[in-house]
């Protein structure tokens, strides 16, 4: 099948260079540090695994190695972002060159950071989906390739589940059940978590994601891609009053989202400042952040709250490259502390795409034996759009 050839040839390439690394690497500084302490031993009957993540879906490069007893030993995380920005988004074909030439050198400096050669991984966690096709090639290749030269079982794991069990990485650690609130560039859904695997979608953004939100909202003031953190930078300088932005869906008795007219109201409102002055001023631009910031804010925490009290679960966990805004925390921390219910986050480093997550996800899914994503016989594959439903659905069957 043409279709197939390009990833097996990339693996095939791949296996003498992960081979001659295999003989090569001798002993490895041990400069091991654990920013992250998780256990849980009994899944496993006291042994300890060790995992490799290799997370590569879009314009993130992430390797990690998560040990099951002393948690996180190392990771390597690059990000593509001033490569991209030129061009005001990701370009696949960019992305998935420069994720081949990042995993290889990460590899191996994940391995020195935590004292640990090749021969001492015992599983390997790559993100099979979803994301873009090329990017998500390479990170499988390697892989793949990776654990036929060790002889070692490789894993596809689902994206957003990385992401949604990011926050089980904090220290202290939430319990399940808890209702989890996944904010990316992609998505915006709010679910219920009653173990690994078991996932119930409990409302979705109906249009655009809040990431993809504060990103167009970002890119109408002239800011910069990925406009996320460019927008709440601009958002802490202004007047969140100073405009009254809607608030899309807040009273629409369900528990979607829906985003796309708070852009556009945002457009509106510029477009009447320009006509009013000719031009934005800074103060202008700020304070239209500080409204549009503050809008995407109250509903994402309203409904945050609808969602813990309906479902009776005293637990939130935010996860996603949204989660590491500084005004969602704090609204959403003064809410739940309100209601009494408890909030817990990834470390700010863990809330964008990384290997850490992969890793993680790959441990918990094989200790509970979760492992119907498993690449035999060196065949793998990739799901450039795979909804998290389907992936509950198989962990059930
Ligand atoms: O989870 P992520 O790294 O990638 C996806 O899987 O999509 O999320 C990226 C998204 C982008 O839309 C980015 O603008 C947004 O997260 N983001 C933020 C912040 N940091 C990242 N949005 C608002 N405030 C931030 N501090
Ligand atoms: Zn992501």
């Amino acid at each position: 099948m043409p279709a197939r050839k390009p990833a097996f040839r990339g693996s095939e390439a791949l296996l003498p260079i992960l081979t001659s690394m295999l003989v090569a690497r001798r002993s490895a500084k041990t400069a091991h540090y654990n920013s992250c302490n998780l256990q849980f031993p009994q899944h496993f009957q006291g042994h300890t695994v060790l995992i490799l993540g290799i997370e590569s879906s879009c314009d993130e490069t992430g390797v990690a190695l998560y040990d099951t007893t002393s948690g996180l030993l190392a990771q390597q995380l690059f990000s593509q972002v001033e490569m991209h920005a030129a061009y005001g988004g990701v370009v696949p074909e960019l992305a998935s060159r420069d994720h081949i030439q990042r995993i290889l050198p990460q590899l191996d400096k994940v391995l020195i950071d935590s004292g640990r050669l090749l021969k001492d991984i015992d599983a390997i966690a790559v993100t099979q989906g979803p994301g873009l096709g090329g990017a998500l090639l390479v990170g499988t290749s390697v892989a793949t390739a990776l654990g036929a030269a060790l002889g070692k079982p490789v894993l596809g794991v689902h994206h957003l589940e990385g992401h949604l069990l990011s926050p089980l990485l904090a220290v202290p650690a939430p319990n399940f059940p808890f209702i989890a609130l996944l904010v990316s560039g992609g998505h915006t859904q709010l679910m219920s978590v009653d173990d690994v695997g078991l996932y119930t979608l409990l409302g979705e953004t109906v249009d655009d994601a809040a990431g993809e939100a504060f990103d167009k909202t970002a890119s109408l003031l002239g800011l910069g891609y990925p406009g996320g953190p460019a927008l709440a930078k601009l958002a802490t300088l202004g007047d969140p009053n100073a405009y009254k932005l809607p608030r899309p869906m807040l009273h629409s008795g369900d528990l979607d989202f829906s985003f796309s007219g708070l852009k556009t109201a945002v457009l509106t409102l510029a477009n009447k400042l320009r006509n009013q002055a000719g031009s934005l001023t800074e103060e202008d631009r700020a304070n239209v952040a500080a409204a549009f910031e503050t809008a995407i804010v109250e509903v994402l925490t309203v409904k945050c709250m609808t969602a813990l009290k309906t479902a009776g679960i005293k637990t939130l966990v935010v996860a996603g490259g949204v989660g590491a805004n500084q005004r969602l925390r704090s609204s959403l921390n003064k809410a739940a502390a309100k209601l009494g219910f408890a909030v817990f986050y990834p470390p700010v480093n863990l809330c964008t795409d990384n290997g850490a997550m992969i890793a993680f996800a790959g441990a918990m899914r094989l200790a509970a034996d979760l492992g119907e994503n498993l690449f035999t016989r060196g065949a793998f594959s990739v799901r450039s759009r795979w909804p998290l439903s389907e992936l509950s659905a198989t962990s059930l069957a």
